[in-house]
């Protein structure tokens, strides 16, 4: 069988793996750059490395990245099941994608992830100035919100084209 080249214009979004590392520490140090009051930039690529981990080895975590397909990832969602509920641990498009809809893609396929565990609400810990992109899939702010803290979302309200 002939293996289908990579399509630069056709990113594609799938499961984050081991060999995804350097790009999930890269990606990450640039989360951390863009909230830098909540994120100690000296420790975020080993944080990216972590996070990579527990999600290609961890069977309650799950990572979802956007392949371009040239050993670059655009966008990630990192999350897991608590076995209670699902948490978004990590969510970021690198700058240069922002606003063109893969920071939805991925985060809809780590939550469709949840879903069919069976998880029934996620929770994440919206930094300042990305309550828009929650509110925007569906997340609503936990009582008493204040930025860079939690929104929820319950799951079996989603619309059926979450896919
Ligand atoms: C927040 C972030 C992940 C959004 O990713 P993105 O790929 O740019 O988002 P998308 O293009 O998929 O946008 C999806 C929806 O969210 C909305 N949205 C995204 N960012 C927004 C913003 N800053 N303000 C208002 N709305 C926003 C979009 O308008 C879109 O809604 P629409 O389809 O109804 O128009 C990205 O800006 C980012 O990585 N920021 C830095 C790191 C960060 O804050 N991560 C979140 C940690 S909790």
């Amino acid at each position: 069988m002939t293996a289908v080249p990579p399509h630069p214009e056709k990113p594609l979004v799938r499961l984050m793996e081991e060999r995804d590392g350097e790009e999930t520490a890269r990606l990450y140090q640039e989360l951390a750059a863009a909230s830098p009051e909540t994120h100690d930039p000296a420790v975020a690529e080993d944080e990216g490395w972590f996070f990579n981990d527990r999600a290609s080895v961890d069977d309650d975590w799950a990572g979802f990245v956007v392949d371009l397909g040239d050993g670059r990832l655009a966008a990630m969602a990192i999350g897991r099941d608590t076995g209670e509920h699902g948490v978004v641990e990590a969510m970021v498009t690198g700058a240069e994608w922002r606003g063109q809809g893969w920071g939805r893609r991925v985060l809809r396929a780590l939550l469709g992830w949840l879903y069919d565990r069976g998880v029934d609400s996620v929770l994440v810990e919206a930094e300042a100035g990305s309550e828009p992109f929650y509110a925007a899939l569906g997340f609503a702010p936990c009582p008493g919100f204040e930025p860079g803290q939690e929104m929820q979302l319950d799951l079996n309200a989603l619309p059926c084209d979450r896919h």
